[in-house]
């Protein structure tokens, strides 16, 4: 089973004690990070996340009725829907569940009401996906009662969706498919395009840290749309669908007819998108050291030419990768604040840690979170046993 950090217990204890009665199903859905392969998935290109032993837990039973009552235990408040009756409320947690309910029944399932507890340990804001975990463990929820097949793609593309058209955030696809579709102890190369992936094992010896700048993004999602016009402006100007099918190559063949901010937008996608076929490449023949010295040339190309940095992550990174025990270092997510990522020597991972928190918080005078991961698996979800019904 996937590693629960006490959140699996908490939500069923918690579930017992407002209905009176065990959960019938126990749904989880993880966040992520990404190793390589940033702002390439809505350029049709590849990612190599992974999904991560932090999660969104859901305890819940069907109801009678077609409303969704949900408590949850981080914001400690109940909020209720009906699923004849959607409507978005603004931007707080349960609109990710009504998003989901949204997108499905766009599908024409029929969909059941149900009463839950939620609890999660996915850092909400950090770039770790917290939302598309949040979507994730819903649509295994409303999957679950409503007797609908799992299927990980399907799912994801509804999910991502339901938060493009319902939530208003024009995300690419990795999120919400690493996410549907994580393996334990592996990273997933996703193709975009087709959405196939091939998974690409975490090198024994080596551990991934994440490190959380405790910068927080604002105006993100400008930024980010801002980025996804300049690369459609791009491929527009290469005559090409996307920028996936611009190699290095044609781009450098072809750069000097670009304005000088799409070129060096573009430059970035085509290279990263060279980057992560080569990592996974690397991952998977166990060669760590050249995997890292790819994250710290995408750590420059997304400082430089993509501009999604900012001072702390550069100041994260460098700090990571002056460290012996580090292989390389970069930041990770859609960029602005929250998380930088790094590859390092299992053996010298936690004292990595200790080090590169406390040379930040010297530099910055701000605290960082520093969490060694492990690679899990994707959503996930799980029949409570009649016995733990009896016992309650
Ligand atoms: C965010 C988006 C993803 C992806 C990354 C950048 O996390 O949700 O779809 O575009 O940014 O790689």
């Amino acid at each position: 089973m996937t590693s629960d950090n006490g959140l699996r217990s908490a939500v069923v204890r918690a579930f017992e004690e407002r209905h009176g009665g065990a959960p019938a199903w126990v749904a989880r859905a993880p966040g992520r990070v990404n190793l390589i392969g940033e702002h390439t998935d809505y350029n049709d290109g590849f990612v190599l996340p992974m999904a991560i032993d932090r999660a969104v837990w859901i305890a819940l039973r069907p109801r009678d009725d077609f409303k969704v009552r949900i408590h949850s235990l981080d914001f400690d408040e109940t909020r209720e829907f009906d699923l004849m009756h959607l409507a978005s409320s603004g931007m707080e947690w349960m609109d990710y569940v009504q998003a989901v309910a949204w997108a499905l029944q766009k599908r024409d399932r029929n969909l059941r009401g149900w009463e839950g507890v939620t609890a999660g340990d996915v850092p909400i804001g950090a770039g770790l996906s917290s939302s598309a975990a949040f979507e994730l463990a819903s649509a295994r929820a409303f999957a679950a009662l409503s007797g609908l097949q799992w299927d990980a793609r399907e799912m994801a593309l509804l999910a991502q969706r339901a938060e493009n058209e319902w939530i208003g955030v024009y995300c690419g696809i990795m999120d919400q498919m690493i996410s549907a579709a994580g393996e334990s102890g592996h990273a997933l190369l996703i193709d975009c395009r087709s959405l196939e992936t091939r998974s690409v094992p975490v090198p024994p010896g080596t551990s991934v840290v994440i490190l959380d700048t405790a910068t927080r993004r604002g105006l993100v999602d400008s930024a980010y749309n801002d980025r996804r016009r300049h690369c459609e402006e791009a491929a527009a100007a290469l005559d090409v669908a996307a920028l996936r099918d611009v190699s290095r190559e044609r781009f450098e063949m072809a750069a000097a007819s670009l304005p000088p901010l799409i070129r060096k937008r573009a430059r970035h996608v085509v290279t990263e998108i060279e980057r992560t076929l080569e990592a996974a490449d690397a991952l998977e023949r166990g060669d760590a050291r050249r995997v890292g010295e790819l994250m710290n040339q995408s750590h420059a190309s997304l400082r430089d030419d993509f501009e999604v940095s900012r001072r702390e992550l550069d100041v994260i990174v460098e700090l990571a990768q002056a460290q012996g025990a580090c292989y390389g270092a970069r930041m990770t997510g859609a960029g602005f604040g929250g998380c930088a990522v790094a590859l390092v020597q299992a053996e010298g991972a936690e004292a990595f840690a200790a080090s590169v928190a406390a040379d930040y918080q010297r530099a910055t005078g701000l605290e960082p979170r520093v969490y060694v991961c492990s690679a899990s698996e994707g959503a996930s979800l799980e029949r409570v046993p009649e016995a733990e019904h009896a016992a309650v």
